[in-house]
């Protein structure tokens, strides 16, 4: 059993082979927490732990007892009052205007397996071994609030979920201000802090700064997760490299505005909380009413930033993607956007298909531009039927000529937002979320759609069934261009106000359950701008998501570097494009476009029928690759051995599941001339395997590529005479396959 109560000192510990957090019922009732690191061995008391001792000024709980002080003992979940003077996990407000609550524990339940969160995306077991749950119910005796505390661990994952409910047992309002969905008060502050910031076109890139008294935090108060902050971070000791050392890593499941950041107090206590963001936020229970926050998830790790990213990509990939595509090999596809942006029609779009057909690509993505008056994107959105001016047969029409190429058939839509200029927005102008009493801003000429209003969602629902409605689509790209600027429903009273960016995100996941649950074997496809909501939240509804509209080659080792942190390749949305490309204007080779995207849910975004019959031959070669290596590339276990940010050479390798087969990629930006030798040490293999080199054929033990490493030296001489080959210059790059 997972998770042990001692009963005598009211002390829960959730622990596997790997990790402990535990946590006791402090003797004024409340939760106080002990530890959460690597794993200890299970006892009765961890007294020791709480460290009681007598403070100048502390703000003390018993009169008498200089030492019980809420300012110094690490808290469970802390709220205003009582003295714990740090940031509250949680902030309430009673009718009188008090915001002091004090919740004493009453009791808990511990049972196999886990319940999922109504409306919201969790984490999820097949089995009921897989995980261990606890419910910790706590009560204010003065407003009769109810808070309840969930936590879950896996069994044979460093992984713990949690999340809270509140609930409103007692007959007068409260008022939740500030609703974290978890607090972790850790017992030093010698860590530095690893976050992934940017924005549009370089999502995801790595930062690491040491802890310092104060707060720190990671933010999203756009609407979305976002592509400036991604909510995720991790705590690592200042010794831990990719591949070795102590870290720990938390992100939550949601894709709306979120708050993630560490307070490290005046004695060197660092309190970790990660949940919905709490500015603009407001909401009131009456009573019978309740609250339950989004789940937060923690990894523990003592291999490394490596040992972090394989917990949490096992974890998604196994326990939180759900349907036909769980584990399942992602199918390539071509998508047309920077092959013709608006400007298509039927035969542009299959001469295309054919092309790609031809190569061996098993799916088709017409992407904007399909639908009402959408020649550009100043308007159209919001008019969810075909133009026929540009698709004559319609979606089912075109859609049956892709699938008697052989391909199956997938379609853009962005259905949160709306053009001014739409047949929608004249006949719903309040369906806008704006204040009527300002401008509203617009982004990419477009408005937010008001999804915190149920009628909303279910109109685009309708209309998006029509549209899928017997046209045999396989795959939706779901995308989402513009930040909320101007958060007000004018269906909301000004009391309901703070549930709206709330209420949105609920929207936005009630209408992909209502289209999953209607049409299952759809692939789903987030995107925002590129990789502005990739998010956990999301992966529950959408097994893979658009990482970047910056499709060049090289920016993507920063970007898919960075996002594999927490999210596996499998779920990576990657993409050969043409060059010059589109972004950034580079000329990457041919090669290095593929070995880059193959690390992911591969596919073309291009114009095939323009390209020599040469290159169309290296498109059917590595097709036929990726098919052959696709499981190793989305599901073997990666590795970052080079990292973008720190070296002009990126590494990564993938090794399968049994061990048989690794596939090196080896990435060089620029070209230097008579540098030293090169060797990378690998990871991941058998140490008394075999394996055969693609490169040269040579065969090698697992435990010298592991230990002596693998050679990379370049080989370009730079004396005259030697001549570009297209493997020797700039933004080159090779795959060293590895077979046992
Ligand atoms: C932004 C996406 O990231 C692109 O891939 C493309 O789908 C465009 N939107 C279409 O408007």
């Amino acid at each position: 059993m997972p998770i042990h109560y001692h009963e005598n000192t009211r002390t829960f510990h959730l622990f596997n082979a790997s990790v402990s957090y535990i946590f006791t019922i402090l003797e004024n009732g409340t939760p106080g927490s002990l530890y959460y690191g690597a794993r200890l061995t299970d006892k009765d008391d961890y007294s020791e732990l709480l460290e009681m001792k007598r403070r100048a000024n502390a703000p003390c709980t018993y009169e008498g007892n200089l030492l019980f002080s809420l300012e110094h003992l690490k808290q469970e979940y802390p709220l205003y009052g009582h003295g714990d003077l740090r940031y509250p996990a949680c902030s309430m407000r009673r009718e009188n205007g008090s915001h002091i609550f004090e919740f004493r524990y009453i009791s808990h339940v511990i049972y196999s397996g886990k319940h999922g969160i109504n409306g919201l995306p969790a984490i999820w077991c097949s089995t009921t071994d897989e995980m261990e749950s606890l419910e910790v119910e706590l009560e204010d005796a003065n407003s009769g609030t109810r808070l309840t505390l969930y936590y879950t661990i896996c069994s044979d994952l460093p992984v713990i979920a949690r999340h809270t409910r509140i609930t409103q047992a007692g007959a007068s309002a409260v008022t939740i201000e500030r609703v974290m969905s978890c607090n972790v008060d850790l017992i030093d502050d010698a860590w530095e802090m690893v976050q992934l910031n940017g924005a549009w076109s370089r999502e995801r890139h790595v930062t690491t700064m040491p802890l310092r008294p104060g707060i720190q935090s990671v933010y999203s108060m756009r609407g979305h997760s976002s592509a400036q902050f991604n909510p995720f971070l991790a705590l690592k000791r200042k010794e831990c490299t990719e591949t070795q050392g102590e870290c720990m890593g938390f992100t939550l499941l949601y894709s709306g505005s979120f708050l993630a950041g560490v307070e490290v107090d005046n004695y060197h206590v660092s309190r970790v909380q990660i949940g919905i963001h709490p500015d603009c936020f407001e909401w009131t229970l009456q009573q019978g009413e309740s609250f339950e926050t989004p789940e937060a998830v923690y990894v523990y790790s003592e291999d490394g930033l490596n040992g972090m990213s394989q917990a949490f990509h096992t974890l998604f990939n196994r326990h939180l993607v759900r349907g036909k595509y769980r584990m399942k090999e992602r199918p390539i596809l071509i998508n047309n956007w920077e092959a013709t942006y608006f400007d298509f029609d039927e035969e542009k779009i299959v001469r295309i298909a054919e092309t790609a057909a031809q190569a061996g690509i098993e799916l088709f993505v017409l992407d904007d531009g399909w639908f009402g008056n959408r020649n550009d994107d100043h308007r159209g959105l919001g008019d969810w039927y075909v133009n026929l001016q540009k698709l004559p047969h319609g979606i089912s029409g075109l859609s049956q000529r892709i699938h008697s190429l052989g391909m199956q058939f997938g379609l853009w839509i962005e259905p949160e937002m709306v053009n001014r200029d739409s047949n929608l927005y004249r006949t719903h102008p309040e369906w806008v979320m704006v204040d009527p009493d300002y401008v509203p801003c617009h982004g990419r000429n477009q408005y937010v759609l008001d999804f915190s209003r149920k009628e909303v969602v279910d109109y685009i629902f309708k209309c998006l069934d029509q549209v899928l409605d017997g046209a045999d689509v396989n795959y939706i790209k779901w995308d989402m261009n513009r930040t909320m600027s101007e958060v007000y429903s004018r269906s909301h009273s000004s009391l309901q106000q703070g549930r709206v960016m709330h209420e949105y995100i609920l929207g936005v996941y009630d209408l992909y359950e209502r289209l999953i649950q209607k049409y299952p074997d759809i692939l789903f496809e987030s995107c925002a701008s590129g990789g502005g909501r990739f998010d956990a939240g999301m992966l529950y509804y959408a097994p893979q998501a658009w990482t970047s509209d910056n499709s060049d080659a090289v920016e993507r080792l920063k970007i898919q570097y960075g996002t594999s942190y927490v999210y596996p390749p499998s779920c990576m949305g990657a993409h050969v494009s043409a060059v010059p490309n589109h972004q950034v204007f580079r000329n990457t080779p041919f090669n290095t476009r593929a070995n880059t995207a193959f690390y992911g849910a591969f596919g073309y975004e291009l114009d095939l029928s323009k390209l020599t019959e040469d290159e169309l031959e290296q498109v059917r070669q590595q097709v036929t690759f990726m098919k052959k290596y696709r499981s190793v590339f989305q599901y073997g276990t990666f590795y970052r051995l080079s990292s973008p940010f720190e070296s002009n050479e990126t590494v990564w390798m993938s090794v399968s599941q049994d061990q048989k087969t690794a596939i090196v990629g080896y990435y060089r930006v620029l070209n230097e001339v008579n540098v030293g030798y090169r060797r990378i040490r690998l990871k991941g293999l058998n140490p008394d395997e075999q394996y055969r080199i693609s490169m040269d054929g040579r065969w090698i033990e697992g435990r010298e590529l592991m230990k002596a490493g693998l050679v990379t030296s370049d080989y370009t001489s730079g004396e005259n005479g030697e001549i570009y080959n297209g493997s020797n210059g700039d933004f080159i790059s090779r795959l060293y396959v590895l077979e046992a």
